[in-house]
């Protein structure tokens, strides 16, 4: 019998017109160019200085889902092999059915509807094939583009924590925590 978490060959998921596939050691100098973007990482860590970085976090996330913690894609357009983002599951907890969502997109991207459609795949994915129950999403509360990504695929906040993030300007700005359930999925027509 299968395991249903042996994801072989690696599941490529496809949403008009965006295309999630396997990440490969080959993509680290695109995902340097957003990874070192501070705009793009204005909410998350400090930007990557080096190349170097990218092909680490690369062999990091291969080996993370090897050991079927997680799972992460490469985005990338139809037609167009190269990598423009980075999305996945992260702190997957097989035996409590939840995983928590991560993305981020190359800026030049934005505004789109290319993480709507991504997160879309992902979620379709994540309450099938990886039997979740519940996704989670931790973001900083005034990053308006996620939140109103989260929002528009029917995640609700659950809970704020404050002061959470210290930011470069030297202001802590709040965190909150999104989830969405599998039911709620179900019956947003989005599955
Ligand atoms: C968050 C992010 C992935 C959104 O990607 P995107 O492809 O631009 O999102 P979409 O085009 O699918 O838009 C989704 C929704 O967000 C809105 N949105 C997108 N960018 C926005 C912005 N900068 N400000 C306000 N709203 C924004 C869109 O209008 C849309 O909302 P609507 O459906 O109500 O109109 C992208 O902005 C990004 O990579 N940001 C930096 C990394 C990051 O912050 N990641 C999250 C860490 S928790």
């Amino acid at each position: 019998m299968t395991d249903i978490f042996d994801f072989s060959p690696f599941p490529t998921l496809t949403s008009k017109g965006v295309v999630l596939r396997e990440l490969d050691p080959e993509d680290a100098a695109d995902l340097f160019v957003w990874r070192s973007d501070p705009e793009v990482q204005r909410y998350n860590s400090e930007p990557m200085r080096e190349v170097r970085q990218a092909s680490e976090l690369i062999a990091d996330l291969r080996r993370e889902h090897s050991a079927q913690k997680g799972i992460h894609w490469a985005v990338t357009l139809s037609g167009d092999n190269r990598a423009i983002g980075l999305f996945g599951f992260v702190s997957w907890e097989r035996f409590h059915h939840r995983a928590e969502v991560g993305y981020d997109l190359r800026r030049d991207h934005w505004g789109r509807g290319i993480a709507t459609e991504a997160l879309g795949a992902m979620l379709r994915f994540g309450f099938t094939r990886m039997r979740l129950n519940r996704v989670e999403a931790h973001t900083i509360a005034d990053n308006h583009g996620s939140v109103r990504l989260l929002r528009r695929l029917g995640f609700e906040r659950e809970g704020l924590r404050r002061a959470y993030s210290l930011e470069e300007d030297g202001t802590y700005h709040d965190g909150a925590i999104y989830g969405l359930l599998r039911r709620d999925h179900e019956s947003s027509g989005q599955s």
